[in-house]
């Protein structure tokens, strides 16, 4: 069984939490898609693991993580990752993969990626500032873009550094009257990368199509959301990837019909972090409620993440054009507490009922939601091991969820850790 775990929303939904749990049944876990600008957490009893480029899958002694061509790569961050699981006990020689094809993260596209954030003042994207769209950009230009491959033949890379530092220079020069950057600096940096990670570099597209032929277990680990996918999501607040299940097969070289299930991880309610359109959001107390009960702060940069209602219209959007079978809700112990919740189930725009969410932003902005609005629940969830043992209420705010979106809800979430979740198949 090969399985795509992917967000339905805007990022941050508990993707690492199910791909951990689910990576227990798989052999291989693979990251087709962005770079450290994501965030996925882990919990394993009091011990918590933040991972941003190595897959979910890292924590368990003998899954084999694949960071595929569709990944960009920031050395730096992916080598202070393998350290500090080094020091928790956990060691990923010769269970680590990084394609050949995947494009690299240096510190200009770092400091192109804050250059631009600056210049663009109050029309910021909000980015998470790790060198994601300026690295995307290199790959589609083609001409001063750097690969994992380049790694491997150092010698090479000099004067390939030089060149492109040397342009980049100008350019930032011209445009933010950014001090220039020393190219031999840069140069000298990948030259520890390549001694440190050379030997994880090989043809991810080949090792995946032998495993799969072999019969091994994939599961497919996205990051991001698909309302932050590039060509889907709520353009130009959205990152550089495809990070909807539509980047898989690009993302690693695997069709889509290699994979039997997608499953779209959601939150039982929405959250959003940089700037963008947000139909239910909740900027009053309640909003907060849920950012307090919720630790709703990145996991990448600490920023406090924008909370609202659960959006059907945001969640059936992107099941359809992920073909989603299944859902994941995460945080439902997040919304006990509240008096009442509410479930966007549509929009309007001039009383006029919208039948698809509008990932164009200029029409979003004149969305009104609709809302269905549900009794609360109580009592406090983060023991419940079982659905029929969660509050009526709560079961009945999952089966209005379901109503919603037409998918069924097959695992809820109500804790962070691995054994706050409850499997209903
Ligand atoms: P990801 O990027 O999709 O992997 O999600 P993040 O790790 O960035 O953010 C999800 C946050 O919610 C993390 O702090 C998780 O530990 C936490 N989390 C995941 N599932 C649950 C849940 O069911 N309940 C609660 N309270 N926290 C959860
Ligand atoms: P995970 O995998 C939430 C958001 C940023 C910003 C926009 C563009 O943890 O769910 P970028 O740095 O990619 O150019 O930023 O995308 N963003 C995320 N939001 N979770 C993520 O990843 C995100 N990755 C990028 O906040 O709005
Ligand atoms: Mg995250």
């Amino acid at each position: 069984m090969n399985i795509c775990v992917v967000g339905l929303q805007w990022g941050d939904e508990g993707k690492g939490k199910v791909v951990d749990i689910l990576a227990e049944k798989n052999d291989i876990v693979v990251r087709y898609g962005g770079g450290a600008n994501a965030g996925h957490t882990v919990v394993i009893g009091d011990k918590k693991f933040a991972l941003h480029l190595l897959p979910s899958g890292a924590v368990r002694p003998n899954t084999v993580c694949v960071i595929a061509n569709g990944v960009v790569v920031d050395p730096e961050v992916l080598l202070g990752e393998i350290d500090s699981l080094i020091n928790k006990g956990i060691t990923l020689d010769d269970r680590l993969l990084i394609s050949e094809n995947a494009h690299v993260v240096l510190d200009y596209h770092k400091a192109e990626d804050r250059l631009r954030e600056e210049s663009l003042g109050k029309n910021k994207i909000g980015t998470t500032v790790r060198g994601i769209g300026p690295c995307y950009s290199d790959k589609v230009g083609r001409s001063y873009a750097v690969r994992m491959a380049d790694l491997l033949n150092i010698e090479n890379l000099k004067g390939k550094i030089e060149n492109i530092v040397n342009y980049k220079n100008k350019i930032f020069g011209a445009l933010y009257n950014a001090e220039p950057m020393n190219a031999g600096e840069i140069y000298e940096k990948c030259k520890v990368y390549s001694q440190k990670l050379s030997k994880y570099v090989c043809d991810t597209t080949a090792y995946l199509h032998e495993q799969i032929e072999a019969g091994r277990n994939i599961l497919f680990e996205g990051a991001q959301g698909a309302l932050l996918d590039l060509d889907h999501g709520t353009f130009p607040f959205v990152t550089s990837s495809n990070a909807s299940s539509l980047g898989v097969g690009p993302g690693c070289g695997v069709p889509v019909q290699m994979i039997d299930n997608f499953i779209g991880v959601v939150k039982a309610y929405t959250t959003r972090v940089g700037a963008g359109p947000f139909p239910s959001e909740l900027e009053n107390e309640i909003g907060q409620y849920i950012r307090d009960k919720g630790h709703e702060y990145g996991t990448t940069t600490g920023r406090p993440r924008r909370c609202g209602w659960f959006d059907a219209m945001v969640v059936k959007y992107a099941a359809k054009i992920g073909g989603i079978n299944e859902l994941a809700m995460m945080h439902l112990d997040t919304l006990a507490g509240l008096d009442e919740v509410k479930i966007c189930t549509g929009y309007t725009i001039d009383g006029k009922e919208v039948k698809m969410f509008p990932s164009n932003i200029d029409k979003l902005a004149k969305v009104e939601c609709v809302f269905k609005t549900v009794k609360g629940f109580g009592e406090d969830l983060t023991e419940v091991d079982s659905f029929e043992k969660l509050p009526d209420q709560a079961r009945l705010y999952v089966k209005a969820v379901e109503d919603a979106v037409g998918l069924p809800v097959t695992i809820i979430g109500v804790g962070p850790s691995r054994k706050q979740t409850i499997f209903r198949k």
